[in-house]
């Protein structure tokens, strides 16, 4: 058996750059699940890395003044919201100094002073998109454990942190508002009743496999429903049930999904009841989204988001603006009233699909989309096209722009460039990259996902060329 590691009175001094809190006995690094800068804490070691130790704390010399007590009954065990031991202002705090931190080690900038950071309109329910895993290896809790007799494990849920096979089973979500959790809470009842079978991840079997389900301001919500298999009596039943329950649903959707992973971006979608998209009002403006589109996932927010990012392009109103990465043209069509025109770009051709008629919609005709991985879209003959844009606006996935992209930027060197991330590592990563043509102006961090380490940012850079010119 392996000894139990105990470090006594160790002090959290800080949160790393990937938000975790940390601290050192002996010069070793250690993380600390559920730690909060300033405790004083015995802490019971649970991993091992190269570079540092993992732990959770088991006794309490002295506790944080940033702690407060978290909400959700989940917490600890779930892979969601880690952060919800810190008091929201202490969140915010750290969330700037990682974006500070991340920025000053990595964009080989020179950094102006960062706008204080915008805290999240909500900081509970705020999300309008939840997808839940279906499972026959429900994780089990101590009292579970400890209980005799039969235990059902069935489970619907979310994936515990690094096991791939394993469920939390969730009672209560304070993530997204109602109906999530009455739909969840009901769909597993009514499959448990009726002796439906949870999807068997290893064996690749079961019919319930995902729920998603997407929730607006406006009050319409989605639910897609994935099945494992293609069993039409039962999926006919599961989705009468729903239909029924909730008659009130805007989108009833399914799919019968026979390949290894969850993903659903190249599958068939069935609808069973109402539209097969629903509408999102953002300002005065409303948004179309399908079931394979992305949308900001926390809207009261993502309007705030949007409105910082018009500031920053202080457009006047002749401007060629290019939005990269551009979902389902929300960024576009926000900002396609002050200048002449928007070209969009996206992977996503169901989004770009969404982009257009979203413009339609809101009767904006200085817009344009085109479907295409970035990094072949951005080549001469398509700047031939569409013109030259004074500014680029580019809001890329976590992992950052690929260095093509980020070739045919410098290339192209527009006068200023707005970079949106959810990520400010990948963003430093790439700014470093473009250091040599262009400057950092501005930078805004902005809360998307309160209770989360996660945290978006919106930098302005001018080209140096543009800058010596003015
Ligand atoms: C962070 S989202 C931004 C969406 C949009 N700007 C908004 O605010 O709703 C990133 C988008 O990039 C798209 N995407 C990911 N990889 C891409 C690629 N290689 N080329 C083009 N678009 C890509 C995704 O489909 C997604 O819509």
């Amino acid at each position: 058996m392996r000894k139990v590691e105990i470090i006594e009175k160790m002090e959290i001094t800080g949160i790393s750059s990937t938000g975790k809190a940390v601290g050192r006995k002996d010069n070793q690094v250690i993380f600390v699940n559920q730690g909060a800068p300033g405790d004083l804490i015995d802490i019971k070691i649970i991993g091992r890395e190269k570079k540092y130790l993992i732990g959770y704390p088991i006794f309490f010399h002295r506790k944080s003044i940033d702690r407060t007590a978290p909400l959700c009954e989940h917490f600890g065990v779930c892979g969601g919201c880690k952060w919800q031991h810190l008091s929201y202002p202490a969140q915010l705090r750290f969330k700037s100094q990682q974006v500070r931190e991340n920025l000053r080690k990595i964009s080989k900038m020179r950094l102006p002073e960062a706008e204080p950071i915008l805290g999240s309109v909500e900081t509970d329910h705020y999300r309008n998109k939840l997808e839940y895993t279906f499972s026959n290896k429900k994780w089990l809790t101590q009292e579970e454990i400890q209980k005799k007799g039969l235990i059902n494990k069935n489970a619907l849920g979310f994936h515990i942190p690094k096991m791939f096979d394993k469920i939390l089973d969730i009672n209560h979500c304070h993530l997204q508002p109602n109906p999530s959790n009455e739909i969840r809470s009901a769909l597993k009842n009514f499959a448990n009743t009726q002796d439906l079978t949870f999807y068997d991840i290893r064996k690749q079997k079961g019919l319930l496999r995902n729920l998603i389900i997407r929730t607006t301001t406006t009050q319409e919500t989605m639910v897609i429903v994935q099945f494992g298999e293609a069993d039409q009596e039962k999926i006919k039943k599961v989705m009468q049930f729903l239909s029924e329950k909730f008659p009130r649903l805007s989108s009833l959707l399914y799919l019968v999904n026979l390949k290894k992973n969850e993903t659903i971006y190249d599958q068939q979608i069935m609808t069973h009841m109402g539209k097969d998209f629903i509408i999102e009002k953002i300002g005065n403006l409303r948004f179309k989204i399908g079931p394979k589109s992305f949308f900001q996932t926390n809207p009261k927010q993502a309007y705030e988001l949007y409105k910082k990012i018009e500031e920053f392009a202080d457009l006047k109103g002749k401007e060629i603006v290019f939005d990269l990465y551009s979902g389902t043209g929300t960024i576009a069509n926000f900002i396609a009233k002050s200048c002449r025109k928007v070209i969009g770009i996206e992977s996503v051709p169901e989004a770009v699909e969404d982009a257009r008629i979203n413009s339609t919609l809101n009767k904006i005709y200085n817009t344009a989309f085109y479907a295409g991985d970035m990094k072949n879209m951005l080549s001469g003959s398509f700047i031939k096209i569409h013109g030259r844009p004074e500014l680029v606006i580019t809001d890329p996935p976590r992992m950052g722009m690929h260095q093509n992209v980020i070739n045919a930027l410098v290339q192209l060197n527009p006068e200023r460039i707005i970079y949106v991330s959810c990520n400010p590592a990948t963003q430093a990563r790439d700014m470093e990259l473009m250091s040599d043509h262009y400057v950092a102006i501005k930078t805004q961090p902005i809360d998307m996902f309160p209770h989360t380490q996660h945290i978006e940012n919106i930098v302005l850079l001018n080209s140096k060329e543009y800058v010596q010119r003015s």
